[in-house]
């Protein structure tokens, strides 16, 4: 039993010549990609975790689509908040939907399974899992049986107690009391909040892993949160039988290499 799979979330892309907050959101998917060729070539796959485009807008997604073909990795997608469902369909193809709608997704590898949730709610920056998804995933934690459990999803659903639970997912406890039933889930992964954190809430281990574009500073006192050019991060999990591990790898703003002065 072994699997190695890395994680991206919050690409945001836009048209070309737009950026987001002064990042081109284009050239950062593009060293995201570089750098899992280079450094992780080795991974079974690579998942991203939504608000894949920044408006939702058709030529974003088929931006991505194109660039996903440099990637010398399966790659796997589900949405966030900034997705539009309709127009990913489109491009990416309606297979990639449930028969529920939504694009929720399953993959048994390494001796893991590994599902992907769609917590995107049209209107809202909040998400929720719609109740045929929670009965979708249930079917799919009792399938499961013995296999251990991942969970890739865009919105955090444990509270961070920070200014970002206004955009939380919504039915966390609806979706956690799920989890439970199978005794097994080993993580559960979220992008959205552009922050890392890790957390053990109701019995299971949560964590969210920062931006493909901007960061933010974690805003834990009354000071307004700033927006951070980096780092660009990706989660790197590691799972076999003894346990599961998430390293954050990140790919723009790499520390400098010192060397002993002369
Ligand atoms: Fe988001």
């Amino acid at each position: 039993m072994s699997l190695k799979f890395i994680v991206l979330s919050d690409l945001h892309l836009l048209p070309d010549g737009e950026t987001n907050f002064g990042v081109d959101t284009t050239a950062r998917l593009e060293t995201a990609i570089a750098t899992i060729n280079a450094r992780h070539s080795d991974a079974d796959y690579v998942v991203l975790a939504g608000d894949l485009a920044d408006r939702g807008e058709r030529v974003a997604y088929e931006k991505l689509y194109s660039l996903l073909k440099q990637l010398s990795v399966p790659c796997h997608v589900t949405i966030g908040n900034h997705d539009h469902r309709p127009t990913y369909l489109e491009i990416f193809g309606a297979g990639e939907a449930t028969n529920t709608g939504y694009i929720d997704k399953v993959i048994d590898q390494g001796g893991y399974r590994v599902i992907l949730m769609d917590s995107a709610e049209e209107g809202t920056h909040s998400g929720r899992l719609a109740d045929s998804q929670l009965i979708w995933l249930a079917d799919r934690l009792d399938e499961a049986e013995d296999k251990p459990v991942i969970v890739v999803l865009h919105h955090h659903a444990n509270p961070l107690r920070t200014a970002v639970d206004d955009i939380i997912l919504e039915n966390g406890a609806d979706f956690a009391e799920v989890l439970m039933r199978h005794g097994d889930v080993r993580q559960v992964i979220a992008g959205h909040v552009h922050y890392t954190s890790t957390a053990l809430w109701r019995g299971i281990p949560f964590t969210t892993l920062a931006d493909g574009t901007y960061s933010v500073t974690i805003p834990l006192g009354p000071v307004e949160p700033e927006r951070l050019e980096g780092p660009g991060q990706m989660a790197v999990v590691l799972a076999d039988e003894d346990g599961t591990l998430v390293h954050f790898d990140n790919y723009f703003d790499n520390h400098q290499i010192l060397t002993e002065p002369a």
